[in-house]
């Protein structure tokens, strides 16, 4: 699904070394390719191992596929078209970071990552242009994201939910990463309430340059929008504007007033179907955010 983004207002960052692929090959790099492309060389081809069946979902340069292995088990598949990344001036080193970060990092609420494939032909239901970088993935049949089990008022505890996603944040903490991107749809959901945190596609790495310089801006943090470095408390800030969702139905970023963020409007978005179906609840959160749901314009 397209997202809002924006440009954060961080000064554009010097280019770091290129990510060292850990590939089984070594990628060597010919005159003319980028580097990425020559990491792409040294990978398996998705045609041999995958049979792509339908669209799961779709970003700006990416297209989530349903696709079945050779074993016929069912897997997830992100294609990055390499074209469309170049084309809105995304950073190679963003694209193998994502990679990178799934390869590094595991834990039960992060989505699992199978294998790493390539794609030099067109793919079926996929406009963008060849190549692809395609990340294999789990797929999580059963699930839908949070945001519309927030839509529909059906969410079960939100606890059970909130420390699911802290545990995952945390991990990616221990790792000196940061997720950047933490919103209701990037967190898919199953029958069992087990969640799953997906698309590490802004991830960036503790003391290093930032790689991206766009972000969700509804949920971007003060800091960021400050132009300070990124750091956990981005994902702090992230996930207490999604625990307000979560507790009381309401998108909050737009109620925040964020004179921080000059020029640039926070959208607002109408989340609620159900008349404030979270607010029976009387814990101290639901308290805090029923005080947010009565912020007007004020600054941050
Ligand atoms: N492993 C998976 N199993 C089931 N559905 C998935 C899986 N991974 C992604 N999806 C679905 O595809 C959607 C898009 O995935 P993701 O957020 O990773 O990409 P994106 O937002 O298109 O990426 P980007 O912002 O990096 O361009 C998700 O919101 C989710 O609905
Ligand atoms: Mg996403």
């Amino acid at each position: 699904m397209a997202r809002r983004v924006a440009r954060s207002a961080s000064p554009q960052v010097e280019r770091g070394p290129a990510p060292k692929a850990r590939t089984s090959r070594p990628a060597t790099q010919s005159p003319g390719r980028s580097r990425l492309e020559s990491h792409l060389r040294s990978l398996s081809k998705l045609q041999a191992h995958v049979r792509v069946e339908a669209e799961i979902g779709s970003g700006n340069c990416s297209v989530v596929l349903l696709g079945k292995d050779r074993s016929g088990q069912e897997v997830a598949v992100k294609a990055i078209s390499l074209k469309a990344a170049k084309t809105l001036g995304t950073d190679e080193q963003r694209i193998w970071g994502e990679v990178q970060v799934m390869r590094e990092v595991q834990h039960p609420n992060l989505a699992h990552l199978l294998d790493v494939m390539a794609s030099w032909e067109p793919l079926p239901l996929v406009k963008a242009e060849p190549p692809f970088l395609c990340i294999i993935m789990e797929y999580l049949a059963h699930a839908e994201a949070l945001s519309k089990r927030i839509r529909e008022a059906s969410l079960g505890p939100v606890e059970r939910i909130v420390l699911q996603l802290a545990s995952a944040l945390a991990r990616l903490h221990r790792s000196d990463i940061v997720h950047r991107d933490v919103w209701a749809e990037n967190i898919l959901i199953d029958r069992q309430d087990k969640v799953t945190l997906l698309d590490f596609g802004c991830a960036e790495r503790l003391q290093k340059p930032a790689t991206n310089n766009k972000l969700n801006l509804p949920y971007m943090s003060p800091e960021s929008a400050a132009g300070r470095p990124h750091d956990v408390g981005d994902d702090a800030w992230a996930l207490g504007l999604l625990i307000t969702e979560m507790v009381t139905g309401r998108f909050m970023a737009d109620r925040l007033g964020r004179v921080d963020m000059s020029g640039a409007e926070v959208p607002s978005r109408n989340i609620l179907v159900a008349p404030n179906p979270f607010l029976h609840l009387h814990t101290p959160v639901a308290l805090i955010c029923h005080k947010l749901l009565q912020l007007r314009r004020q600054s941050v």
